[in-house]
């Protein structure tokens, strides 16, 4: 099994549906996906119903999905972490324990625009709008890393 797991701040936007993305393009019975937060504030939540729409406008469900909060074990229970902005790039590297741990970790838009660590912009405090531009980055990063491993 290749395990990947997609971090976000809270987990209810972004990498749920980069989650959900990932999932669809490739096969389950060789890869895990899953989704996680920096941040405490969502644990246990559904995503958040603008994510969810799209991700269905799109033949994507995500609404079965519950926030939980990145942890240390996560270095050792996945083999690639993609973050979706520098912030949550400073936050799951802070707790990094070895150069294994940070090597995991890696900008998600980098896959599209290598080298350049873009930022997914959190689509939280905005419309429907930025949850379509977030959707359309995540399914684009999203082929191109299926496409690597497949
Ligand atoms: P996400 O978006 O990191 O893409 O899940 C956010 C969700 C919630 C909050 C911030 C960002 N919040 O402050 O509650």
């Amino acid at each position: 099994m290749i395990k990947i797991l997609m971090v976000c701040l809270g987990n209810i936007c972004r990498s749920p549906l980069a989650e959900g993305i990932l999932k669809s393009k490739l096969p389950s019975n060789k890869f895990i996906v899953d989704s996680a937060g920096t941040a405490n504030y969502h644990v246990g939540s559904q995503p958040d119903r603008r994510s969810i729409a799209v991700g269905k406008k799109y033949g994507i469900d995500i609404s079965n999905l519950k926030g939980r909060q990145f942890n240390i074990k996560d270095f050792d229970a996945f083999d690639y972490i993609y973050v979706m902005d520098e912030s949550n790039y400073q936050n799951v590297i802070s707790i990094a324990r070895n150069e294994t741990d940070k090597n995991k970790v890696k900008f998600i838009l980098n896959e599209v625009y290598p080298n350049r660590n873009y930022d997914v912009p959190d689509p939280y405090y905005g419309g429907e709008q930025g949850f379509e531009n977030v959707y359309k980055m995540l399914d684009e990063a999203c082929t191109i890393i299926a496409d690597s491993l497949v």
